[in-house]
Formats: structure tokens, sequence, C-alpha cells
């Protein structure tokens, strides 16, 4: 798959304007992305980055990493995803960046997903939901999870996320309302964020091939 990954991660190069700040999400379609944009890095200003990962490879390409209070609303967000339905809407956060990720997409006015053609689902839900929560309600949210959805929450146990909580990958989903279910996991307290973009979905989806499809 990574021959797809790389395809589709330079298709979405088709979408850097001159000057642009550029949002960059986490992965390893995200790291052909970057790699490409090292390659015109003089075309624009700099990224907002979603995680140390992605951090990492932007500086050693030399591109600028900004911090999102500084540059306001972004044009362009380009991040992967680990499902994708024909909605556009997304399960996300299999690299654990989630949370970062979905700020930087709500920061954006347009989202480009990047994916290879095996992400594209018809329903959400066979890739395992990641959650992100505060430490200390882990066994609070993973009880509420059970009893609200039937999904059974796993620990992504040894995982921290950027900003220190932790995983659960919410397994035995089929996601058939995903607004609803962004919406019911969000109101558990001790939840950060929920690892589905369907308020939010992509605005563009790149499935990675030769030619990569462009939905
Ligand atoms: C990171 O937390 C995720 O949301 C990634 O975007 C997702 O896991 C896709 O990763 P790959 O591009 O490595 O498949």
């Amino acid at each position: 798959m990574s021959e797809a990954k790389r395809l589709a991660g330079e298709k979405a190069i088709d979408y850097i304007e001159d000057g642009m700040i550029v949002g960059v999400g986490t992965g390893s379609t995200v790291a052909y992305f970057i790699d490409a944009l090292g390659r015109i890095k003089d075309r624009i200003r700099g990224a907002v980055s979603s995680s140390q990962q992605s951090t990492q490879r932007l500086q050693m390409h030399g591109i600028e990493v900004l911090d999102l209070n500084a540059t306001g609303p972004l044009s362009l967000y380009v991040d992967g995803a680990d499902e994708c339905d024909p909605h556009k809407r997304l399960i996300k956060g299999g690299g654990a960046a989630l949370t970062r990720e979905k700020i930087i997409a709500e920061a954006s006015e347009k989202f480009v997903c990047i994916i290879d053609p095996a992400k594209r689902v018809d329903v959400l839900g066979r890739f395992p939901l990641p959650v992100e929560v505060i430490p200390m309600a882990r066994s609070l949210v993973a009880r509420q999870i059970l009893a609200k959805t039937g999904g059974h929450p796993v620990w992504r146990d040894g995982v921290v996320t950027d900003n220190g909580n932790v995983v659960l990958d919410v397994h035995n989903l089929s996601i058939t309302d995903p607004v609803a279910m962004e919406a019911l996991l969000n109101q558990i307290p001790g939840v950060v964020s929920v690892g589905l973009f369907a308020r939010r979905p992509a605005d563009v989806v790149i499935v990675g091939g030769e030619p990569p499809l462009v939905l």
C-alpha cells in the first residue's frame, strides 16, 4: 500500500497555493505529503503540525512549524485517515494524534484527505474507533461507552498522546449514524475527543492509485 500512499500524498500538492500556511496531519501517508512539500518549500510560508512526529519531519525538510494561535484560520489541511465512507466521513486516530488533527481540521477552510484504496468502506466501524481520554476517567469512559454503544473499548496500553492522555479503541461498532455517534461520545465526561470526523468531514478525498482518484 505504500505506493498508493505515496501517490495520494504527492497528488495533494496540487492544492498548495503560493504563500500558504499548510495544516499538516499525521501518519505514513502524510509522511509522503511532507516529503513532497519539502521539495516546494519555498512556495509556502510554513506549516501547522498535528503531532511531534510530523513536526520533526517538517523541520527536517526546513519547513517552519507555526503555532495555530498565531496563524489564525488556515485555508488548507492535508491528513490521512483509517477509514473513509462514501460521504467523506472518517475514522482517524490510529496514530493517536486525533485531538490535534480535529483542531486543525476545524480551523481549516478545506480538508483534503489522502488515503490508499483499502481505507474505503461503506459503513464506518470495522477499524476500532479511537477515543482520547483524560487518564483518571479511563475506566468511567470505558464503562459508559459499553453501556451507550455496545462497542468494546480496549485501552491502547503504553500509548500516551502528545497531550498527556490515553486512548481507548472501541471495537465491534457499526456506525450507521456517525454524526450522532460523534455527539454521543463527545458528551461523556473525560472524553477529550473522538476519532470520528463526521460533523466536519473531509472536503476532498484523494485515493492513491495510477492515476489518483479525486472524490
Ligand atoms: C493519526 O492519528 C491518524 O489519524 C492517521 O491519519 C491515520 O491513522 C492514517 O494513518 P496512515 O496514513 O499511516 O495509514
